[in-house]
């Protein structure tokens, strides 16, 4: 049995302990929240210890979830990693570049495993294409939601952006050689909107719009390459694969179209988008790594290059911010 505390039993904490209670091997051992009415709320709904010593939870436990606002992941991190315990951290991986780097060296000299919280790499419809051979050569994103005061304490780019950021870094393995951006604070201090140009060393551009003061949600990537379109609705958890059609393809939707070269038969493709519930899925593929003694899907390498863009990208904002 696995030993798990988990630190922040807000709206995010709670999802990861109902999925835990549907994890095999492990053991919820208690949670720490300063919060007094999450604690009862959480105590008496789940049957689960309040842990009023953040340390105690972390002696209790062989490995901690850690559901807090971001600027509390470095201090709880540390403490877990001094003490040789696992982690599971929600994204981004901490607050600052300096942290961050911190927490990579720590926990490479340490024998722990770190996973961060990038979901979207366990979302369905990223899955659906775990067989396709992805060489974007520009990529297109849209992630907007509406406001909502969670998550407002970090910029759009470490609350929403950061997600696509993790994807295309995952996708694209190419160096980052030019970043453009623009944003503006509307309803926060920090911007709530922003577009970004991220050019590659391979040439691949990408282009990611995110808002978290919208009125409609939308979480779409469109990557283009040589040989296809291909759509990922990260929300309605559909994808989308447009490409020459081959002779594999008869039994999909295709239609003609005239090219400079001729006519072309293009083909679209909806992959089969698996039953996934993201959220078990990244917990369960952490414990697996703690029990096999394998590599983290999501890293703490993987949260730090995320985080090295979205502030490069912060920084690039600092001269363009807009502020009402
Ligand atoms: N992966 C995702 O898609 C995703 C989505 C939402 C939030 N998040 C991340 O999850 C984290 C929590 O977000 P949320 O939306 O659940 O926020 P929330 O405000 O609903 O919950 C945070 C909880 O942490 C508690 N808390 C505050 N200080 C603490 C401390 N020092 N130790 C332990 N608990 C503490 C608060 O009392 C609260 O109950 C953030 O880092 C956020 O970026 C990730």
């Amino acid at each position: 049995m696995l030993k798990i505390g988990v630190f922040g039993v807000g709206h995010l904490g709670k999802f990861h302990l109902n999925n835990w209670k549907e994890i095999g091997e492990v053991e919820l051992v208690g949670f720490y929240d300063p919060d007094d009415a999450t604690a009862k709320e959480v105590s008496e709904k789940y049957h689960l210890p309040r842990f009023l010593d953040a340390g105690r939870l972390i002696d209790a436990s062989d490995a901690i979830d850690i559901v807090a606002p971001t600027n509390f992941h470095f201090e709880l991190c540390e403490k877990a990693i001094r003490k040789g315990r696992h982690i599971f951290v929600e994204k981004p991986l901490a607050n600052t570049m300096n942290e961050a780097h911190e927490l990579v060296k720590l926990a490479q000299e340490s024998n722990i495993k770190l996973q961060v919280g990038h979901v979207e790499r366990f979302n369905p419809a990223f899955l659906a294409l775990k067989d396709t051979e992805l060489n974007p050569m520009f990529i297109e994103v849209h992630r907007l939601a509406q406001f909502n005061p969670r998550g407002t304490e970090v910029s759009v780019i470490l609350d929403l952006m950061i997600h696509d950021i993790d994807i295309i870094l995952s996708i694209v393995k190419s160096g980052v050689k030019n970043i453009s951006a623009s944003g503006v604070a509307v309803m926060t201090d920090t911007p709530d909107i922003a577009n970004v140009r991220i050019e590659f060393d391979n040439g691949c551009v990408a282009n990611l719009t995110s808002s978290r003061i919208s009125m409609k949600k939308m979480r779409k990537m469109r990557l283009f390459q040589k040989d296809a379109y291909i759509g990922i609705d990260f929300l309605n958890k559909k994808t989308e694969i447009i490409k020459q059609k081959g002779p594999q393809d008869s039994n999909v939707f295709a239609f003609d179209i005239e090219t400079p070269k001729g006519k072309k038969t293009l083909a679209i493709a909806n992959p089969t988008v698996p039953e996934v519930n993201a959220i078990k899925q990244e917990l369960e593929e952490f414990r697996g790594a703690i029990m096999n003694n394998t590599k983290t899907i999501v890293s703490e390498i993987d949260g730090l290059m995320a985080m090295d863009v979205a502030h490069q990208i912060l920084k690039k904002i600092g001269n363009n911010i807009l502020v009402r």
